[in-house]
């Protein structure tokens, strides 16, 4: 089978699909990366507060790997095919890289608040595209933006000197 055959059907007309399509692939690669991100934080951080950023770390892969799939099935509702590759992901996501080696539990909490800063700008740009293109999917973008503007308030919360 073509990349550009579909055998499945898709309820919207073919530009409202492409650009509903691009709109959540481009979420999928960074919803991802988000968990590949927090993976390696996870393996990676040292410090006082180790356990609970360690801990919190896995709930954040949870969560990114969830919302991918759920994005991804999406597409494939529309007639896209998802394109969850390795090379695709490296090629495109938005999300700041996380440097290799050790990282102090403060350091990894800021680099988390930057990585979901960043998601949550590109997704609320993709909110405004879907908004005359599909609004179910736009409903679907949006209650990911709300859970992780969630998040990304309690990692923020972490940041302050107490
Ligand atoms: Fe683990």
């Amino acid at each position: 089978m073509t990349a550009s055959q579909s055998p499945i059907t898709s309820p919207l007309n073919d530009s409202d699909k492409d650009i509903t399509g691009k709109a959540l692939q481009g979420t999928l690669v960074d919803l991802i990366d988000l968990h590949l991100v927090a993976k390696q934080a996870h393996w990676n951080v040292v410090g006082r507060f180790f356990r609970d950023v360690h801990l919190q770390l896995d709930e954040l892969v949870t969560a990114a790997r969830g919302f991918a799939d759920d994005v991804a099935e999406r597409a494939a509702a529309l007639g896209v095919s998802a394109d969850g590759r390795a090379s695709t992901v490296s090629k495109n996501s938005g999300l700041p890289t996380l440097e290799q080696g050790w990282h102090t539990d403060r350091e990894i909490v800021a680099a988390i608040v930057e990585a979901l800063g960043t998601l949550i700008g590109r997704l609320r740009a993709r909110i405004d595209e879907t908004d005359k293109t599909d609004l179910v999917s736009q409903d679907l973008l949006i209650s990911i933006a709300q859970e992780l503007e969630k998040s990304h308030w309690m990692w923020q919360a972490q940041l302050t000197e107490s």
